[in-house]
């Protein structure tokens, strides 16, 4: 038997991608083999392709951060999954293909009765984005907070937990993206044609409460001018090189040695550990059953074209997710 999934050949552009036919096995010890159901697509799954992330896989290798799906086999001494429990994972690459093979213990169930393009969405971007807030920043409602990136998959997983935690928010998008910024109560800048720190002195003269900047570095600078004394800037953006990785560690020393009463802390999903995780995607299945926040699918595309959805996202004409599709869920 075989299954197919998405390789990248070597680091480049679309041509680069690939479909590729695999063998079927059975899962190792401690192992589930998974049907992958959803897999969403993020900026990550493209940057690690062109080659723009510091400590990057050789290619080949198959793109895809996270996915929801079946399991279908276990291995020996599995005790966490058993066959036919619906599972997501967050692996850092191999979602975007027919089947994962992956750790049993760090998996996740999800119930059955959430949509899995849904779901599936929650898994990286929603978890950043509660993580940041509820750990990291600890937000409380009537905080001021400026989101850096707020129309993308993580941006609008920022706009809805924002809202939901009672945020002050501002936003950078581009402009024909910012009816979905005001439907979640943020006040749009369009960073192309507007200076952002101009009009947050305008309208905020005594600073904000938190950016959240899942951009570069170079907004370092111009976030903190914007924060009140106490104010942070949490970071979450992908260094795009090595030299940038570094350019990034030496700023976030730097400023944070400034005696502004200002800090910038670096969040990444590594961080804060899979126990934590189990409990913020538990809360997070909770919310989205509840119908408090609904994710944005931008467009869902069959898992096998993948080429077709890395293509929307790197253009950036996507407000929301896009997420790739198992055949009997496209169809639906
Ligand atoms: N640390 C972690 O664990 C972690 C996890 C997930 C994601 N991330 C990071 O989060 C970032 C966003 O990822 P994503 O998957 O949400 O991306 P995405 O869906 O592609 O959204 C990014 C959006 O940012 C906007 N943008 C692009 N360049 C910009 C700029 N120079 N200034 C302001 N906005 C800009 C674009 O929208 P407009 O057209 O509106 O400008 C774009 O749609 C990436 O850097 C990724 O590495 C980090």
């Amino acid at each position: 038997m075989k299954y197919k999934s998405v390789l990248v050949t070597r680091r480049g552009g679309l041509e680069a991608v690939r479909i590729v036919e695999n063998e079927l096995h059975s899962p190792l010890a401690g192992e589930a083999r998974i049907r992958v159901l959803a897999t969403p697509v993020c900026q990550d799954d493209v940057a690690i392709r062109l080659g723009k992330r510091p400590f990057l896989k050789k290619p080949p290798f198959t793109p895809g951060y996270t996915c929801i799906g079946t399991v279908e086999a276990v291995g020996e001494n599995v005790t966490e999954v058993a066959v036919g429990d619906r599972v997501a994972a967050l692996t850092q690459y191999g979602c975007h293909a027919e089947i994962i093979y992956w750790d049993a213990a760090e998996l996740v169930h999800v119930p059955e009765t959430l949509d899995p393009a849904e779901a599936t969405t929650l898994i990286l971007n929603y978890l950043v984005a509660y993580q940041i807030l509820h750990r990291v920043a600890q937000v409380k409602p009537g905080d001021k907070a400026l989101i850096i990136g707020a129309s993308g998959g993580g941006g609008t997983a920022f706009l809805q937990l924002g809202q939901l935690a009672g945020l002050k928010m501002y936003g950078l998008a581009s402009a024909s993206k910012h009816a979905i910024l005001t439907g979640y109560g943020a006040a749009p800048i369009d960073y192309h044609r507007q200076d952002f720190v101009e009009v947050i002195r305008q309208t905020e003269p005594g600073g904000l409460d938190y950016v959240f900047n899942g951009m570069g570095e170079e907004y370092f600078e111009r976030s903190l001018s914007i924060l009140k004394r106490g104010g942070k800037l949490i970071h979450y953006g992908g260094p795009q090189s090595f030299t940038r990785f570094l350019l990034l560690v030496v700023k976030l020393i730097f400023y944070n040695l400034l005696p502004n009463g200002k800090t910038i802390i670096g969040y990444g999903t590594h961080r804060l550990g899979t126990d934590l995780f189990k409990e913020d995607w538990a809360r997070l299945f909770e919310l989205l059953a509840a119908g408090q926040i609904k994710p944005i699918i931008a467009k869902t595309l069959p898992i096998l074209d993948a080429v077709t959805a890395y293509e929307m996202l790197e253009s950036g004409s996507v407000t929301g997710n896009i997420v790739l599709l198992a055949p009997e869920l496209q169809q639906i």
